[in-house]
């Protein structure tokens, strides 16, 4: 791994992840995802976030320093913006090679790397506005908490203008070589976006009211380069990312797009008959939706759908007198990531008794759901049940109007 310049004496140094383990154990990451920290050089060196030991990441790192004419033991700081051990996983070895550098995090920061860690030696806690020399360049920290931790904080470089951010403005997809906004293409950008909704549906949307005030809290620094710990290091454009985080935020709130995420599951493709048929009418008013099947993809991918669209199409058949269980897994999701204020139609077979709707109504009791007239039938539609059905689809559909 090479180190990437991005001012004098600044060099983002980063691990690219390729890994079947789950992010924080429950979020694919078939792209992989890059774990990114930052190198800055005055009289004394800081690194800015660290690792864990996963898919090579420290020997990356350490290839990336060295070509930056450093290493882990050269390093007089050590800043963490966030404790979450794939920042962090690393500090216990880092520690035995480096045992002189000062830790710095906030004060929450520190009381995690003591209890994560069991580190209690060359501790430093900072607070908002606190200013850190390197002895000819002057490192200024942030508290940003909720973002999307508690103790998380933001490091800026006065000199360069970079601002870094660790989870926040960050995405899913390794970086394949590259980090700056500016080298990627249109379609790499494509992937990176939809990378990053799905990342901040997964990790971050139940704390958007965090980020629209770490972002204003933020707004009159002179931010030339966002620079987070996953993901793309913004130079060109970084309001680019800011507005796009601005927007997710808004989505948490109602401000969505006239979308519909239809997410389904189907035993025997009864359900699915019928859901075909609300389709029909979604695309006969011309409505744009995204689909998704469950348990087949991960619901990783359906919250993220579901968290940017005004409206949702759930459907599943009645198994066991109840939801069908993976269904029954994507409204658990919901209701712990807040995918609240949508319109919602439920549709869905059942064999010789129903017994979803029951479990469904519960489920969804704390969602502030608004509800198009839910549609069941008894084994496979009836061609009267599928008009029915259809205009369903096309009711839902000017809704988001
Ligand atoms: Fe990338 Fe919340 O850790």
């Amino acid at each position: 791994m090479k180190a990437h310049k991005i001012a004098d004496s600044l060099f983002c140094v980063y691990a690219d992840i390729a890994s079947d383990e789950l992010f924080e154990g429950i979020w694919p990451i078939p792209r992989g995802v890059s774990l990114n920290s930052y190198l800055v050089k005055g009289e004394k060196t800081a690194l800015i976030d660290l690792i864990r030991d996963w898919s090579g990441a420290p020997r990356q790192i350490e290839e990336a320093l060295a070509e930056a004419g450093a290493s882990f033991e050269s390093v007089d700081y050590l800043i963490l913006n966030h404790l979450e051990p794939d920042h962090t996983g690393w500090l216990g070895e880092f520690r035995r090679r480096n045992p002189g550098a000062e830790i710095i995090a906030t004060a929450k920061g520190i009381n995690l790397v003591k209890s994560f860690y069991k580190e209690e030696r060359g501790l430093k806690v900072v607070k908002d506005g606190d200013k850190l020399d390197l002895g000819g360049r002057e490192l200024v920290f942030f508290e940003t908490p909720n973002i999307h931790w508690p103790e998380t904080m933001m490091t800026y470089d006065s000199a360069s203008g970079t601002l870094f951010s660790c989870d926040g403005f960050g995405s899913f997809g390794a970086l394949g070589g590259r980090v700056f906004d500016d080298e990627f293409s249109a379609e790499e950008h494509s992937f990176y976006e939809r990378e990053g909704l799905r990342y901040y549906a997964n990790i971050v949307s139940s704390f958007s009211a965090f980020v629209e005030r770490g972002i204003q809290k933020l707004e009159a620094l002179d931010i030339k380069c966002v620079a987070p710990s996953h993901g793309i290091v913004w130079r060109k454009n970084p309001r680019a990312i800011i507005e796009r985080y601005l927007k997710y935020a808004g989505y948490s709130r109602g401000k969505t797009e006239p979308s519909i995420a239809v997410i389904w599951g189907s035993m025997y493709g009864n359900t699915k008959q019928g859901l075909d048929a609300v389709i029909r009418g979604i695309e006969a008013e011309g409505a744009p939706y995204t689909v998704n099947r469950v348990p087949d993809e991960d619901v990783s991918y359906a919250l993220a759908n579901a968290f940017q669209s005004r409206a949702l199409v759930l459907a599943m058949p009645t198994y066991e007198y109840a939801m069908f269980p993976p269904m029954a897994y994507v409204l658990d999701i919901f209701r712990r990531k807040h995918i609240f204020d949508k319109t919602v139609l439920r549709i869905g077979s059942w064999g010789w008794v129903g017994g979803a709707k029951k479990e469904y109504e519960a489920a969804i009791e704390a969602l502030r759901w608004e509800s198009v007239p839910s549609m069941e039938w008894t084994g496979a539609p009836t061609i009267q049940e599928l008009l029915v059905l259809e205009e369903r689809g096309k009711e839902l559909a000017r809704s988001i109007r």
